[in-house]
């Protein structure tokens, strides 16, 4: 019987998984619109609920998941976000499955500048929290 050993070596491989996924960092990384990805949504609230029921820390990830030439992510201020206008664009990304680290506090907005997306509600806007405070700044 092997039991022990087969034991022993759950527990390694738990360890090791643990110690490469999340319990060394806080951070986290957020799948956009989780299993919806980053996409043309069915109704126009659709990534502001998505949103609502995440939080964002400076230091975590967005993950936009998409194929490239049916969707971007642009990185705008407000008023493009509120108009669907390219003015003022700071990021624009287009290879696909785009990663965005979320590395200063404050307000992101980005869009999908493909055709009406963003009129159709592919336009995602976050509130980014600084999180745990950085040891002592004084
Ligand atoms: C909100 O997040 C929780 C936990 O991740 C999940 O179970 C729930 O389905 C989410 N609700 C909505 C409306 O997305
Ligand atoms: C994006 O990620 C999804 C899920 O992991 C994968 O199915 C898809 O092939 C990826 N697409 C690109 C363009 O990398």
């Amino acid at each position: 019987m092997d039991y022990e050993k087969v034991h022993v070596s759950l527990l390694i491989s738990a360890m090791i998984g643990c110690l490469t996924l999340t319990c060394v960092s806080s951070e986290a990384t957020h799948i956009v619109g989780d299993r919806v990805g980053w996409a043309c949504p069915s109704y126009n609230g659709f990534y502001e609920t998505w949103a609502r029921n995440a939080t964002f820390n400076v230091g975590d990830v967005l993950l936009f998941q998409y194929n490239p030439g049916l969707n971007t992510v642009v990185h705008v201020n407000k008023d493009d976000y509120d108009h669907c206008t390219t003015r003022n664009v700071m990021e624009t990304y287009f290879r696909g499955n785009s990663s965005v680290t979320l590395n200063h506090p404050g307000d992101y907005f980005f869009f999908c500048s493909v055709g009406k997306h963003c009129e159709a509600g592919q336009k995602l806007q976050i509130a980014v929290s600084q999180g745990n405070p950085p040891s002592q700044t004084i």
